[in-house]
């Protein structure tokens, strides 16, 4: 894990603008950062503080990989998540600008092609580039992000939303979505007749000289000063708080390409800068007079659309097109966020990537019910193995884990062989959509525990096997799938198609 600190200081909550106050705030944020730092809330930090048009200070603490010990430097790229949406949004007004009047926040998602219907053919229609980018489409936040779990790719991801039930009514509520963003920013750039990643090189990093900044995995790989993604050691199966020194240890690739739009930027503090200053200039190139966005497309992007709820400050919270709108001139945590109390006065206090996330590891491990004492045992694993199968999922395969064993009769003889691999006691794969395969660990008779997340002991959840009359297993509840109502699979082949 890693956090950058990007900053527009408040500075009227210092009263006068006097340099001596920006240097108070400068020093009083980093010391802040180099206490993170040094109690290991963190691995690494990066800054920058734009004042007034210029960056008035960037730099980096701590390391950018606990297993190397590089420095973390204002230059080191790190993966974005979801502060990937405000630069998306950017992305988009700048294709609006360049469009001469073609393209706008208003036009409809699916038009010309129908990049992701929805369950309702009327809001397959309806659907606007805002509607998205504001999470008010109605579609279940989680949509598609399980399935991106599984391995399944963006234009697969999208072609299943139709089948995921809307869980409020259109533009009646605020759900964050991934995928409702993926689909809209996915649908401007196929109007503009480019890929999404050409797209925000042409439109915004190229032009910003952004040049350590991307919306490609493959790019972020490219990187020599990139920063490992990081977990807290607690979490890995094995640790142990007596022997183990270590707070965070470096974790496997995270490959967001799916979901680019809404997770998939990297770039670097003094990139960010860059960005921010174009924002803070209303759309002006720094340090130029030219203008990249127009300040229209680009304002709509700070203006409430959804109202979210009340913010920390008990006041009224909302979000605009990527960015969240808070009334409050100071505290903004997670996301950039503009405040619009005075015009220019925001503060966009981002202190990490997963700064929600740390918030909710900070109340504890989950808990999991203990494992029953004396199990029942699995039937044999042909009860379960075959084709499963929901509109939502696609085809599902059940197949003997190489923990387990399959056995089979001709009559005279029982043989017992080996499952083909991947652990577990059975495994689960995805045919024709995706490639990887998880093990599924036997818990209690028909039920299972699943990890999508291996090098996590946070991640466990049962999938649960329907016995028919005939012995055989019917349906299989995955619950990683089921938040709302996608994880429950029909059995639709035997094991030998
Ligand atoms: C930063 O400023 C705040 C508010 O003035 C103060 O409470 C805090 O102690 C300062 N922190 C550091 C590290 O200087
Ligand atoms: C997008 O909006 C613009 C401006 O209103 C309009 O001219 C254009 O026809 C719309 N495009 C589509 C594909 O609906
Ligand atoms: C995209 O391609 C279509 C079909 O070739 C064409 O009609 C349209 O004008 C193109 N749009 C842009 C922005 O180039
Ligand atoms: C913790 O320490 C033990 C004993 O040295 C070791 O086996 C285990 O791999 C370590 N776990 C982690 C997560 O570092
Ligand atoms: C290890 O963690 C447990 C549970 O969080 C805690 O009760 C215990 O005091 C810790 N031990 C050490 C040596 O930190
Ligand atoms: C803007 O100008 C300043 C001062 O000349 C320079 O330090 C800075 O790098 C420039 N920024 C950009 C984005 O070109
Ligand atoms: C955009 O917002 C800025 C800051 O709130 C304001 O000064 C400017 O007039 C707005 N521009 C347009 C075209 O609405
Ligand atoms: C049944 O399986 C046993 C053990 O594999 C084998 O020896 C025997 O020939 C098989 N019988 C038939 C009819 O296939
Ligand atoms: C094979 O196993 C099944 C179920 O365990 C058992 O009912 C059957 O009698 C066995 N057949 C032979 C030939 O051992
Ligand atoms: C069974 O499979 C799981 C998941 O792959 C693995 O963690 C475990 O070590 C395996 N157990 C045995 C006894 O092979
Ligand atoms: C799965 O496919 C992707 C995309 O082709 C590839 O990058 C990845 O290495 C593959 N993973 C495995 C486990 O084969
Ligand atoms: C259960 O399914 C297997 C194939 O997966 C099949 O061979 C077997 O006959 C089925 N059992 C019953 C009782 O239908």
């Amino acid at each position: 894990m890693n956090l950058l600190y990007l900053l527009a200081w408040a500075l009227s909550a210092l009263g006068q603008y006097t340099e001596e106050k920006i240097q108070l705030a400068i020093s009083n944020v980093t010391s802040m950062a180099q206490a993170a730092v040094n109690s290991s809330a963190v691995p690494g930090v990066s800054i920058a503080i734009v004042y007034n048009g210029s960056v008035v200070y960037s730099g980096g603490f701590g390391v950018r990989d606990t297993s190397t010990n590089e420095s973390y430097t204002a230059d080191t790229v790190q993966q974005m998540a979801s502060v990937s949406k405000p630069l998306s949004a950017t992305i988009v007004a700048a294709m609006i600008t360049a469009s001469n009047g073609s393209l706008a926040w208003d036009n409809y998602t699916n038009s010309p092609g129908a990049v992701a219907p929805y369950s309702d053919p009327w809001i397959s229609q309806e659907l606007r580039l805002y509607d998205g980018f504001s999470h008010r489409s109605g579609l279940y936040g989680l949509s598609g992000d399980d399935l991106e779990e599984l391995g399944l790719d963006r234009n697969t991801i999208l072609s299943r939303l139709q089948y995921m039930a809307p869980i409020y009514p259109f533009r009646a509520g605020y759900t964050y979505s991934n995928y409702g963003i993926t689909a809209a920013a996915i649908s401007t750039s196929d109007k503009m007749n480019m890929t999404w990643d050409d797209a925000a090189q042409e439109y915004l990093y190229g032009p910003l000289g952004m040049t350590s900044s991307s919306s490609s995995f493959a790019e972020f790989l490219t990187r020599t000063n990139r920063a490992s993604l990081h977990v807290p050691a607690s979490q890995i199966p094995g640790y142990s708080n007596s022997t183990n020194a270590t707070q965070w240890e470096p974790t496997g690739l995270r490959n967001p390409d799916a979901q680019s739009p809404a997770g998939g930027v990297s770039s670097s503090a003094n990139d960010m800068a860059k960005w921010l200053q174009l924002q803070l200039g209303l759309g002006v190139i720094p340090n130029t007079t030219n203008r990249l966005i127009d300040e229209a497309p680009l304002n709509e992007t700070h203006t409430p659309f959804t109202v979210r709820g009340k913010s920390a400050f008990g006041i009224t919270s909302f979000y605009g097109l990527g960015f969240g709108v808070d009334y409050r001139q100071m505290g903004a945590r997670s996301s950039p966020m503009p405040v619009p109390l005075r015009s220019r006065d925001w503060v966009a206090f981002w202190d990490g990537i997963y700064g929600g996330l740390e918030a909710a590891e900070s109340g504890g491990a989950p808990t999991f019910g203990a494992a029953p004492q004396n199990p029942s045992p699995m039937l044999a694993a042909e009860a379960y193995t075959g084709m499963y199968y929901n509109d939502y999922v696609g085809l599902m395969q059940v197949a003997a884990g190489s923990n387990g064993t399959t056995s089979s009769s001709n009559g005279t003889s029982n043989t017992t062989t080996s499952g083909s691999g991947g652990g577990g006691d059975l495994t689960i794969s995805f045919p024709v959509t995706s490639n990887m395969t998880f093990p599924l660990t036997h818990w209690d008779r028909d039920t299972f525990s699943l990890n999508t997340v291996p090098q996590l002991n946070t991640a466990i959840e049962p999938v649960i096997f329907a016995i028919g009359a005939d012995g055989n297993a019917t349906t299989v509840m995955v619950d990683r799938l089921n938040g709302n109502g996608g994880g429950i699979l029909n059995r639709v082949m035997d094991n030998s198609s």
